[in-house]
C-alpha cells in the first residue's frame, strides 16, 4: 500500500511530468486550502465539519492543467469532480463519499464575444453574469438565453441546460450552443469535429461531469430588441392571489415567444392582517416596448390588470439586473462580481422539481400554500414553457421537456439553523410538499430538471450504478434519451471514470 504521502507524492509528480510547474496545488496543509474550497460552496448544508472534503484542489491556470489534472488522477486511481461556479444544489461539484480531489476551473473564465458575427466562446469557469456583461459591452442588441443568477457557473449550467427570462423565445443555453472543448478520459482536448456528433449532444443538457470536462463552448448569440419591458405585479391571497395562479397556468405558455411571465411564490408578513402569507409575484420581461406589452396583456390576462404605471421599460442588460435584483441603473460590472448573495453564503437549503402539463386546480393550489405556510423560508418558481421549447424536438439534446409542458415548478426550503436536526425538519417538509403534489404533476416519468439537482430522486455510492439503477433518475431527467446517453458513456468512457453519484452508467457491449 503507498500511504497518503508518498500516494500524494506519486499524483504531485505526475502533474509535474504532465504540465508546468505553476499548476496551483493545495492540500489540506495549504493555508488558503480552506477559503479556496470554501469560495465556491453555493449551499451551506454541505459545509459541516463532517462533510467530506477533497484530499487536493487544483486551480487550472490553463487546459494542460486540467489534461494533466484527468491523465494522473486516473493513472492513481484518484477520483476526480469538476467545479465551475460551485451551485449544484446537492454540492456535487465539491463533496462525495470516496476520497476525491477537485479540479476547480475557477481560473477559466474567459470570454470573447464577435459582435460580428453574433458569436462567442466562453470558458467554463467564467458565470453567467460575466457573460452577460461581456456580451453588453460588444452590443445592445445581442443576449444569451441562460439563467437568472448571475454567479451560476457557465460549466455546470450549460452542461445541464440552463435557462432564463429568454427561455420562451430562445430555448436552452444548451439550445444555442455550436463547438465546444473537452478534456477527454485520455486527457486530450477535443472539439465538435474530433468529438463527433454524438459527444457534442451529450454536453449539451446530459450533464458534462459524466463524459469529460468541458472547457469552454461556442455559443451562438441571440437578437434582443434596444428597449425591453419589465414588471413585477404582488398579490397575496387576500388579495386574490390563488385565482390569479390557476388563471395563469391556462395563458402563461400560449402568450407570444416575446413574452416571459414567470411566478415567485414565498412567505411574507401581510399588511392587511398582520400574519403570515402567500404571496405570488408575476414578474415579466417583454422583449418589445410597453405600448405592444398592454395590448396583449388586455387581450390574454386582464384579471392581472396590469396598467403602464406597473411597467418599466430599459434595454436587456438592464432587465439583467432587474431580474437578479439589482437597481437598474448599477452599470453592469456588478454581474462580474463572483461573491454570491447573502443567502447563499450562510444558508442551507434543498431544491426539488416538476412539470406540469395539466393546470392545477384552486383546491390543489391553496392546499400548497398551507403546506409553505408551515416553513420559514419556502419557495416555489413557476417557469413557463411553450414558445420556442415546444417547437425544439424531445430529442435534438439530453434535456427532454418541451411541447405539451405548461410550466416547471422549483420547489426550495432554506434555512439558517445549524446542525443535522434542522436540515432533517426542512428535507422532511420538502419531500411531504413533493408527496403531495404527486396528484398535480407529470406522471410517467414524473419529470425532473437535471440542473435542480435532486438526490431523493436516487443516488449511488460513487458512481456506480448499474443501468436499471441508474434509470431510476435518468428517466426522469432525460425520458426515452437516457439509453442514447448510456450509449454515448459507455463508449467514450467504458471504465467510468468521469463519475458521481448520479452520472450516466456504462454498459460494456453498449460501447
Ligand atoms: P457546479 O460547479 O457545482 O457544477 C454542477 C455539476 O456540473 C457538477 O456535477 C460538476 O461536476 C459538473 N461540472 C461543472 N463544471 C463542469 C465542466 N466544466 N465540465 C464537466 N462537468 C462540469 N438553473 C437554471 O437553469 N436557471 C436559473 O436561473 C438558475 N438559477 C440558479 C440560482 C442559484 C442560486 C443556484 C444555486 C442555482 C441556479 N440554477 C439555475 C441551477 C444551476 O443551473 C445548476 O446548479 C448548475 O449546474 C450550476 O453550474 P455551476 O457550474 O455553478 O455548478
Amino acid at each position: 500500500f503507498a500511504t497518503p504521502t508518498s500516494f500524494h507524492e506519486n499524483f504531485l509528480q505526475c502533474l509535474s511530468l504532465h504540465s508546468d510547474p505553476s499548476i496551483p496545488i493545495y492540500s489540506p496543509n495549504s493555508s488558503s486550502y480552506e477559503s479556496i474550497l470554501q469560495f465556491s460552496v453555493r449551499n451551506r448544508r454541505f459545509s459541516t465539519p463532517t462533510t467530506p472534503k477533497p484530499e487536493l484542489i487544483i486551480t487550472a491556470l490553463d487546459e494542460s492543467h486540467v489534461q494533466a489534472a484527468v491523465i494522473c488522477s486516473r493513472k492513481h486511481g484518484l477520483h476526480l469532480i469538476t467545479r465551475s461556479g460551485g451551485h449544484d444544489y446537492e454540492g456535487l461539484s465539491y463533496v462525495s463519499d470516496v476520497p476525491f480531489v477537485i479540479v476547480d476551473l475557477l481560473n477559466l473564465q474567459s470570454i470573447s464575444v464577435d459582435a460580428k458575427k453574433g458569436t462567442a466562446w466562453v470558458q467554463a469557469g467564467a458565470t453567467i453574469g460575466q457573460l452577460y456583461h461581456n456580451i453588453a459591452v460588444k452590443s445592445r442588441t445581442y443576449g444569451f438565453p441562460a439563467g437568472i443568477c448571475p454567479t451560476v457557473g457557465i460549466g455546470g449550467h450549460f452542461g445541464g441546460g440552463g435557462y432564463g427570462a429568454l427561455l420562451r423565445k430562445y430555448g436552452l443555453a444548451a439550445d444555442n450552443i455550436v463547438d465546444a472543448r473537452l478534456v477527454n478520459v485520455d486527457g486530450k482536448i477535443l472539439d465538435r469535429k474530433s468529438m463527433g456528433e454524438d459527444l457534442f449532444w451529450a454536453i449539451r443538457g446530459g450533464g458534462g461531469a459524466s463524459f469529460g470536462i468541458v472547457l469552454s463552448y461556442k455559443i451562438n448569440l441571440v437578437h434582443v430588441p434596444p428597449v425591453v419591458t419589465v414588471f413585477t405585479f404582488n398579490k397575496n391571497l387576500e388579495e386574490g392571489a390563488t385565482a390569479l395562479v390557476e388563471r395563469w397556468q391556462y395563458v402563461a405558455d400560449k402568450l407570444p415567444q416575446d413574452l416571459f411571465l414567470t411566478i415567485l411564490i414565498n412567505v411574507v408578513n401581510s399588511t392587511q392582517r398582520g400574519e403570515r402569507t402567500v404571496q405570488a409575484s408575476f414578474r415579466a420581461l417583454f422583449l418589445g416596448v410597453v405600448d405592444k406589452l398592454i395590448p396583449i396583456m388586455e387581450q390574454r390576462f386582464p384579471e392581472l390588470g396590469l396598467t403602464h404605471d406597473n411597467c418599466t421599460e430599459m434595454s436587456w442588460i438592464q432587465s439583467v439586473l432587474y431580474f437578479a435584483g439589482f437597481p437598474i441603473n448599477s452599470s453592469s460590472d456588478v454581474l462580474v462580481d463572483r461573491t454570491p448573495a447573502n443567502y447563499l453564503v450562510t444558508a442551507s437549503f434543498k431544491a426539488k422539481s416538476d412539470y406540469v402539463t395539466e393546470p392545477i386546480s384552486q383546491t390543489g393550489l391553496e392546499g400548497i400554500w398551507k403546506m409553505l405556510l408551515e416553513e420559514n423560508i419556502p419557495g416555489l418558481i413557476f417557469s413557463p414553457y411553450g414558445g420556442r421549447m415546444s417547437e425544439i424536438s424531445e430529442s435534438a439534446i439530453p434535456f427532454p421537456h418541451r411541447v405539451g409542458n405548461i410550466y416547471d415548478i422549483h420547489y426550495s426550503v432554506a434555512w439558517i439553523e445549524k446542525g443535522l436536526k434542522a436540515s432533517k425538519e426542512h428535507i422532511g417538509w420538502i419531500r411531504r410538499l413533493y408527496r403531495y403534489v404527486t396528484p398535480y404533476v407529470s406522471k410517467f416519468p414524473r419529470s425532473a430538471y437535471l440542473n435542480y439537482r435532486d438526490l431523493d430522486l436516487g443516488q449511488s455510492k460513487n458512481g456506480t450504478a448499474s443501468y436499471s439503477e441508474a434509470k431510476e433518475w435518468g428517466i426522469k431527467y432525460f425520458k426515452n434519451n437516457f439509453d442514447r446517453l448510456v450509449k454515448v458513456k459507455s463508449k467514450v468512457d467504458p471504465d467510468n471514470f468521469f463519475r458521481n453519484e448520479q452520472s450516466i452508467p456504462t454498459i460494456p457491449s453498449w460501447g
